[in-house]
């Protein structure tokens, strides 16, 4: 019995402010068919025994697939994996028929694609509330650290980039010893610096002055635009796996900014839409702000270029 009177809610939005990668954990079931959950719980415990942990809810599917297995293998995701996160996240269908994999140690399956991977033996099951907390012996690892590992932070995924307090501008280095700037000349610091001082000034202006998170921002951003979304389709947009997404739906229905049309669509509220305007008002005068720095030939001129360069990306 639980000993607090938590809002589950809140208590699950506290817990999101801490950042994890996404793992696939997957193991052989009794009749050698492959199971595999979307996990964020993984984590390092010991040095000697080489041990790792992971937590599962008593409600998964696979629960005494894991429950039971003597192996188990953790595919840490990189970031080009959001599908396959979301693939593993779901219920019931086939999970492995789109995906490309082998057989690692105790049939565990490995992913062709990964940022790391972990071969373990099942070293301990303990109890952990409504889930059960599995510790297992590393006995084979590999790695890929031309790749960028997968984030999950406040229910939506993300990258990791270097803290701009680490990547001191070169405009005000003021060692004049070194000649010539390559970093501060290069496109992608230029873009990345660009962007992280913007958003840290605008990310807490749309809190102070329109109560919003950044996550909220994002689906009202969507919205004023598309008054009525499919949550499907808005997932995709904002990055949020579905499970997320719908609790950060939630949140925003019981603030009044967002309605559910019905159990699958989501339909902006006429509150929602009044701070929507607020928000696009207060983010335009902040682009403004920043734009007024050029000529307005300037500003047309870096907003085609950046276009045209996203279309060449693709
Ligand atoms: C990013 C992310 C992290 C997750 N982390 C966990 C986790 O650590 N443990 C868990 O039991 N479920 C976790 N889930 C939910 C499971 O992936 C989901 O419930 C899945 O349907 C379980 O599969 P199953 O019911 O087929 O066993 C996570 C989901 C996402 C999207």
């Amino acid at each position: 019995m639980s000993q607090t009177d938590f809002d589950a809610k809140d208590f699950r939005r506290a817990l999101s402010q801490f950042p994890t990668g996404v793992t696939v954990i997957t193991a052989l079931d009794a009749e050698g068919n492959p199971v595999g959950v979307t996990a964020s719980s993984f984590n390092s415990v010991s040095m000697d025994p080489t041990l790792v942990l992971w937590s599962i809810d008593k409600g998964a599917h696979s629960l005494s697939t894991f429950e039971n297995a003597e192996h188990f293998a953790v595919n840490v995701l990189n970031r080009d994996q959001v599908s396959t996160s979301n693939n593993f996240a779901s219920r019931g269908e086939d999970k492995f028929a789109n995906a490309d994999y082998s057989a690692g140690l105790g049939g565990a399956p490995i992913l062709d694609d990964y940022a790391a991977q972990f071969e373990c033996k099942t070293w301990a099951v303990y109890e952990g509330g409504d889930h059960l907390i599995l510790v297992g012996e590393v006995m084979n690892y590999r790695y890929n650290d031309g790749a960028e590992p997968l984030v999950f932070a406040r229910g939506s995924y993300a990258v990791s980039a270097q803290h701009p307090e680490m990547v001191k501008s070169s405009a005000t280095n003021e060692n004049k010893a070194c000649e010539g700037d390559f970093v501060g000349d290069y496109l992608l610091y230029l873009l990345r610096e660009t962007y992280q001082r913007f958003s840290a000034d605008l990310y807490p202006k749309l809190k102070n002055e329109c109560d919003v998170t950044p996550e909220e921002w994002r689906i009202l951003a969507r919205m004023i635009n598309c008054p009525a979304i499919k949550m499907s389709e808005l997932a995709g947009m904002v990055m949020q796996p579905n499970v997320a997404l719908r609790e950060t739906a939630d949140w925003m229905a019981d603030k009044g900014l967002v309605e559910y049309q019905d159990t699958d669509t989501l339909k902006i509220t006429s509150k929602g839409a009044d701070v929507g305007a607020k928000m696009q008002a207060l983010a335009l005068a902040e682009e403004a702000n920043l734009l007024g720095q050029l000529s307005g030939d300037q500003s047309e001129q870096l907003k085609a270029s950046l276009k045209s360069l996203m279309e060449k990306l693709g």
